[in-house]
C-alpha cells in the first residue's frame, strides 16, 4: 500500500517570525493529535528552509522547496540549485506548479531538466500537472495532463520514476475554493496511473504517489484522500493555518 503524503505549499507567504510561529504550532498539534503515518511535508519559501528544517528536526515532518533551477551552478542571478537544497538537507522540491507554468513560462523540456537536476542530487520532486478551466470545458483535460506527464517524466527509467511524487492540480480549483469532486479527482488520478502503467508497467505505476491539489480543506480532505488513486494532497491556502492543516493531515488516516 502506498503511504499517504500531505504537503503544504506556503507559496510566497509569511515572514520568518510568522513561519516560525506556524511551524511551532503545527509541531505541537501534530504531536498531540495526529495518529496516522502520513508523510507530512512543509514546502516553505527559500529563505525559511534552513530555519524550518532546524525546527522540524527529530519530528516526522519534512521540509520541501517550491522550485529549483535546471542548472548546476553559475551566473544565474536569483536562482537556487538542487545542489544547494541538498546541501541544506532538504528532501523534497515542488516542480512544475501551475503558477510556475503560468507566470514563469515553465513547461515540458525545461521541467524535464529540473526533474533531472533534482533527482541527480537525491531530492524527491513533487511534480505538478493539471489543466486550466478552458481545457476542462473543452473536454481535452485528459490529453493535456497525459502530455504534461509524458514531457516531464517519460525520459526517466522505470527505476528512477518510482522516486517521484506526482500532484494533480486542476488549475480551476487552485485558490478558488472550487474543489474537484471526488469523482473528478479519482477519474484523473486513474488516468495518470494508467498512463504510467502503459509506459512503465503496473508494478511501477502502483508505487508512485499521486496527490490531489486545489482547494483541499478540512471538510473535504478525508473524502478526497479515501479515493483509491488519491494518495494525499498538496495544500495551498489551508496549509497556512495550523488548525486547518492538522485537520487535513488527520484526514489522511
Ligand atoms: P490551494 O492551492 O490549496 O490554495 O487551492 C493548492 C496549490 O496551489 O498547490
Amino acid at each position: 500500500m502506498r503511504t499517504k503524503v500531505v504537503a503544504g505549499n506556503w507559496k510566497m507567504n509569511k515572514t520568518i517570525g510568522e513561519a516560525t510561529a506556524l511551524t511551532t504550532e503545527l509541531l505541537l498539534l501534530y504531536q498531540a493529535e495526529v495518529k496516522n503515518n502520513a508523510q507530512v511535508i512543509l514546502c516553505v519559501p527559500f529563505p525559511f528552509l534552513g530555519a524550518t528544517s532546524t525546527q522540524v528536526k527529530g519530528s516526522p515532518l519534512k521540509v520541501g522547496a517550491q522550485n529549483c533551477s535546471e542548472h548546476e551552478s553559475g551566473a544565474y542571478t536569483g536562482e537556487v540549485s538542487a545542489g544547494m537544497l541538498k546541501s541544506l538537507e532538504i528532501p523534497f522540491v515542488i516542480l512544475g506548479h501551475s503558477e510556475r507554468r503560468q507566470y514563469f513560462g515553465e513547461h515540458g523540456a525545461l521541467l524535464a531538466k529540473k526533474i533531472d537536476s533534482a533527482l541527480a542530487h537525491g531530492l524527491v520532486p513533487i511534480f505538478c500537472c493539471g489543466e486550466p478551466l478552458e481545457i476542462r470545458e473543452k473536454g481535452t483535460h485528459e490529453a493535456l495532463v497525459k502530455q504534461q506527464v509524458q514531457e516531464a517524466l517519460f525520459h526517466l527509467s522505470a527505476e528512477i520514476v518510482t522516486k517521484i511524487v506526482i500532484a494533480y492540480e486542476p488549475v480551476w480549483a487552485i485558490g478558488t475554493g472550487k474543489t474537484a469532486t471526488t469523482q473528478q479527482a479519482q477519474d484523473m488520478h486513474a488516468v495518470i496511473r494508467k498512463e504510467l502503467a502503459a509506459k512503465y508497467g503496473n508494478n511501477v505505476a502502483q508505487i508512485i504517489p499521486i496527490l490531489y491539489g486545489g482547494s483541499v480543506k478540512p471538510d473535504n480532505a478525508r473524502e478526497l484522500f479515501a479515493c483509491p488513486d488519491v494518495d494525499g494532497g498538496l495544500v495551498g491556502g489551508a496549509s497556512l493555518k495550523a488548525r486547518d492543516f492538522i485537520e487535513i493531515i488527520k484526514g489522511a488516516g
